[in-house]
């Protein structure tokens, strides 16, 4: 038995305004500057989930990778795409949807789902260069 990491990479385009209310306008703006525009900008989203476990001597497969698809297709990309982060979906009304909040929700969405055995880690990339990744 051998332990092996599987990863499905997934798309998803979203909007959000970064912007913490209990701050004035001009520390928003001099904290998230672009990122603060009040009508909302775009990201195209690449989430690449992985999971590691022992391959199956019956199978050779660690996880079903249409299963780990489907399940990120429910959990993730039909809250989250084509969707504004901060008035559509439900867990970022009192969070801030920065790349590292967004990408624990995704994880606490997921990790959920999947049995125990697995270990989960996910890795959000918001722009090619700019990208994250949780559990740390
Ligand atoms: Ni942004």
């Amino acid at each position: 038995m051998h332990r092996v990491t599987v990863k499905r990479k997934e798309h998803f385009n979203a909007a959000h305004r970064l912007y913490n209310p209990s701050w004035s306008d001009e520390k928003n703006e001099q904290i998230f500057g672009k990122c603060n525009n009040p009508n909302w900008h775009g990201h195209n989203y690449e989430v690449i989930v992985s999971l590691t476990g022992e391959v199956d001597e019956q199978t050779g497969y660690v996880y079903d990778m249409k299963k780990l698809s489907d399940l990120i297709k429910d959990e993730v990309l039909n809250r989250f795409d084509h969707r504004n982060l901060n008035l559509d979906v439900e867990e970022f009304k009192n969070i801030i949807p920065t790349a590292e909040n967004i990408v624990k929700v995704i994880y606490d969405l997921l990790r959920v789902k999947i049995e125990e055995q697995y270990e989960v880690k996910i890795t959000l990339y918001e722009t090619e260069r700019n990208f994250v990744e949780y559990p740390a």
